[in-house]
């Protein structure tokens, strides 16, 4: 059963049409008497209802807008809400008997793969925040898991874990596009596992992410958590699921064993607001600090929508109990699917609450474009007039066009209208034949865009997909930065950031699945040394790829080119480093490990503090690959592992012999290859086989007296890098770990 409105208020969305308008008329021209502006924006807040009438608008500090309500009559079936006051101020709950959340709580033994035992505590309702129509969405409270190394030290460990029923016949769903999931902890890897929809489809649905890994035992590495940033370090986030909506779910670990039990007990894991969540390193110590912190929970947010019906047809009648019921409004479907029913929204210049009558109201844009003049654009010639649906803004007399538009020029004297009226004939002519060739141009477009697996990539989020006009203007030769093998790079700006464009070579030809899946795994990858995929274009004939834009270029044209910048140990020190980490978080990604295959100085980007970022792996090789039609190495051969090149076995330790040549590269400022024929790498290895030290080797520049040992270990561990033996070498994670222990020393 649906609970209706009363049935007085169901009679008074019927007034006839006309009444409405005069009424509005009446009031909106008593309003534009009141001349400042803030004003009256808080008076017609004042007057405009959220809900029914009798019902209460606010519990606590929550606004409570129909379909919500507290009091019987004053909400829609599922939106029931529980104003609780024994609190100040009072506390919104959300009644509905399917909605709860409860922790369970699990002890386990080390090395058991069962639990010792289980309480699960008592399931307690939802508590909201607020609530918008508008949007419709709700913001709620949700518990943060944690999992916890026993407090007897024994190694044993406690899991908290956030169970999450919204119900699946209920009116709502954890947003995709507004919460994130978020680990945080020393080894963390947190996951959603879904309940209900697991069982209607009879598999186990997991949705995991990995963040930290690698890092047993390795206390030097704690050095890279930085605050605020969730990019993989001690914080690791990721987008949740599209495939299906989440109702019914917790939050829970995938990795349970905890090697730093004794200084970093805990690790957490919640579904969170996107943005909300701020890490901060001290959150890595201590026991249940985040639960702690937050005992009502972290904020995330619900989409809802009116359930059993959907939107009307053109010219259909509306379903039982339509939910759209103010006039001004319009019925869309819900953000899970038609599956999951509608939601109402106002009209373009209309707000308000959709679902009450009279809810949708037109917007006074020349009142509020005092406010924010960019929101309702009016030439300063025009003059702005409120309308019902939209505003005017004409031209000053003598003037035509339209103030909106900007666009208010003189009028043409009535002579040059005869000779443009001649003229015009002409170039219709010309127009038609234009849009023949246009039409033809567009349809090429299109296939160009399916060939590249557009359609794959429209269902990936965090990737833009770029239109060729939007990249046009970027393309000229004054923006050229780059040339190589592989294409242009052309530097510009997207969306106020500044962006470079890779522009392959044309005519290659490429597999558009796995163009799009590499595309997809790229941009999932986010870590602050690895160089953002903002986006692609795939419009032409060899897809575009829009990447974040670094502002001092390539390592390599730091050491190389004729104005040399002087970069100190110190900075070289932590472009290593920096480096080194990226490259581990890429071999150490547990859902598909990324091997670079051609890690050297030009592929390292310095931003404006030097800091590096890697670039120039995945799609770019993919593409160049394909170039070469070989299907055999690619890659520059100074930097090559000569391991992969006689086996054709890429593995991580390629990228770790590569790595070598460049740290040689730093502490020499040399080209790796020497047009002598001696290469850089012979110089040291011979050095090294000697027992010699390398001193005469080092750049110049950094090789003061008191510095010679940090470069010596630099040289030893890159010589490690290159050993012939793939076993001896070490992996990233330890060439990490080596390179934090001698950046320590030469700070100290
Ligand atoms: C209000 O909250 C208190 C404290 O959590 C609880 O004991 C009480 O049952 C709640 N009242 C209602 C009406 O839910
Ligand atoms: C640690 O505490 C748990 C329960 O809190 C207990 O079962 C276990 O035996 C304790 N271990 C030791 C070594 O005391
Ligand atoms: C799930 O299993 C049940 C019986 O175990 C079966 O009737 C149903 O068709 C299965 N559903 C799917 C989607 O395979
Ligand atoms: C992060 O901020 C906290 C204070 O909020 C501070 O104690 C801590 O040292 C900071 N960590 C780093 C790595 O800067
Ligand atoms: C809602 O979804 C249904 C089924 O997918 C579709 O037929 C209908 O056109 C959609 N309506 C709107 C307004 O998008």
């Amino acid at each position: 059963m649906t609970i209706t409105p009363s049935s007085q208020s169901h009679n008074s969305h019927r007034l006839p049409i006309f009444l409405v308008l005069l009424l509005h008329l009446a009031s909106s021209s008593s309003r534009s008497l009141i001349l400042e502006a803030a004003a009256a924006a808080e008076e017609e807040d004042e007057q405009r209802s959220i809900t029914l009438p009798g019902c209460p608008e606010r519990c606590g500090d929550t606004p409570i807008p129909f379909p919500f309500g507290t009091k019987p009559g004053c909400f829609r079936e599922g939106f029931q809400v529980t104003c609780n006051d024994s609190f100040t101020p009072h506390r919104a709950f959300l009644a509905y008997t399917g909605v709860n959340q409860h922790i369970a709580e699990i002890y386990y033994k080390v090395g058991w793969h069962y639990p010792v035992w289980r309480i699960d505590h008592d399931n307690t309702a939802l508590e909201l925040i607020d609530i918008s129509v508008t949007k419709g969405e709700a913001r709620a409270y949700g518990l943060v898991s944690s999992l916890c190394n026993a407090a007897n030290l024994s190694g044993d460990y406690v899991a908290k874990c956030q169970n999450l029923a919204l119900g699946e016949r209920g009116p709502f769903i954890l947003s995709v596009t507004r919460n994130l999931l978020v680990g945080v902890g020393w080894r963390v890897e947190p996951k959603i596992m879904s309940y209900l929809w697991s069982a209607y489809r009879n598999s186990t649905y997991e949705f995991s992410l990995a963040c930290l890994s690698d890092l047993m035992g390795m206390p030097k590495l704690l050095q890279l958590a930085t605050n605020g940033s969730c990019s993989s370090r001690g914080c690791c986030q990721a987008a949740l699921p599209e495939a299906a909506p989440l109702t019914d779910f917790g939050t829970w670990f995938s990795i349970d064993e905890n090697p730093m039990w004794q200084t970093n007990p805990c690790s957490y894991a919640m579904v969170v607001e996107s943005e909300w969540y701020s890490f901060s390193t001290p959150d890595l110590y201590g026991v249940e600090v985040l639960p702690r912190r937050y005992p009502r929970g972290v904020p995330f947010v619900l989409d809802f929508s009116i359930r059993n019906g959907a939107c009307p047809g053109k010219g259909q009648k509306p379903p039982r109990d339509y939910a759209c019921v103010s006039g001004n409004s319009y019925c869309a479907n819900a953000s899970g699917g038609a599956a999951h029913g509608y939601v109402c929204r106002c009209l373009e210049h209309y707000d308000g609450n959709p679902y009450i009558a009279n809810g949708c109201q037109d917007i006074d844009e020349c009142r509020l474009r005092k406010l924010n003049p960019e929101l309702y654009p009016c030439s300063t010639d025009g003059i702005c007039k409120n309308r019902l649906g939209g505003y005017d803004c004409p031209c000053k007399p003598g003037m035509k066009g339209d103030g909106i538009k900007g666009t208010c020029t003189d009028k043409f004297p009535l002579a040059a209208r005869v000779i443009v009226g001649g003229i015009c004939g002409i170039f219709s002519i010309a127009a038609i034949s234009f849009l023949i060739l246009l039409r033809k141009e567009k349809q090429k477009t299109r296939e160009f865009y399916q060939k590249n697996g557009g359609l794959t990539l429209e269902k990936a989020k965090f990737i833009k997909l770029f239109k060729k006009e939007d990249l046009k203007p970027i393309l000229k030769s004054s923006n050229l930065i780059g040339k190589g093998g592989f294409g242009e790079v052309y530097k510009g700006f997207l969306d106020n950031e500044e962006v470079a464009v890779k522009k392959p070579i044309s005519g290659t030809m490429l597999e558009n699945e796995q163009f799009a899946n590499e595309v997809i795994i790229q941009s999932r990858v986010i870590h602050k040394n690895i160089i953002r995929l903002i986006g692609c274009c795939l419009e032409v004939d060899t897809p575009m790829l829009v990447y974040e834009f670094l502002s001092n270029g390539s390592l390599y044209d730091i050491l190389h080119s004729k104005k040399k910048v002087s970069l100190t140990l110190g900075v070289r020190l932590s472009i290593v480093v920096e480096s080194a980490d990226g490259l581990v978080y890429m071999h150490s990604k547990t859902n598909t490990k990324i091997i670079h295959g051609d890690v050297k100085p030009a592929n390292i980007l310095l931003d404006d503090k030097f800091a590096p970022k890697i670039s120039d792996f995945g799609i770019s090789r993919l593409i160049a690959r394909d170039k070469k039609h070989t299907g055999s190495i690619i890659g520059d051969m100074s930097y090559m592992d000569p391991v992969y090149v006689q086996t054709g076995l890429l593995t991580d330790k390629s990228d770790v012999y590569s790595f070598g040549v460049v740290i040689l590269e730093l502490i020499s400022g040399k080209k790796a290859t020497h047009s002598d024929g001696s290469s850089l790498v012979n110089n040291f290895l011979e050095t090294g086989k000697k027992k010699n030290k390398a001193t005469e080797l080092f750049d110049k520049e950094i090789a003061v007296a008191g510095d010679l040992d940090i470069l010596d270990s630099l040289a030893g561990l890159a010589v490690e890098c290159l050993n012939l033996d793939v076993d001896q070498r070490p992996s990233m994670t330890e060439v990490l770990e080596r390179l934090l222990i001698i950046n320590q020393s030469h700070k100290s």
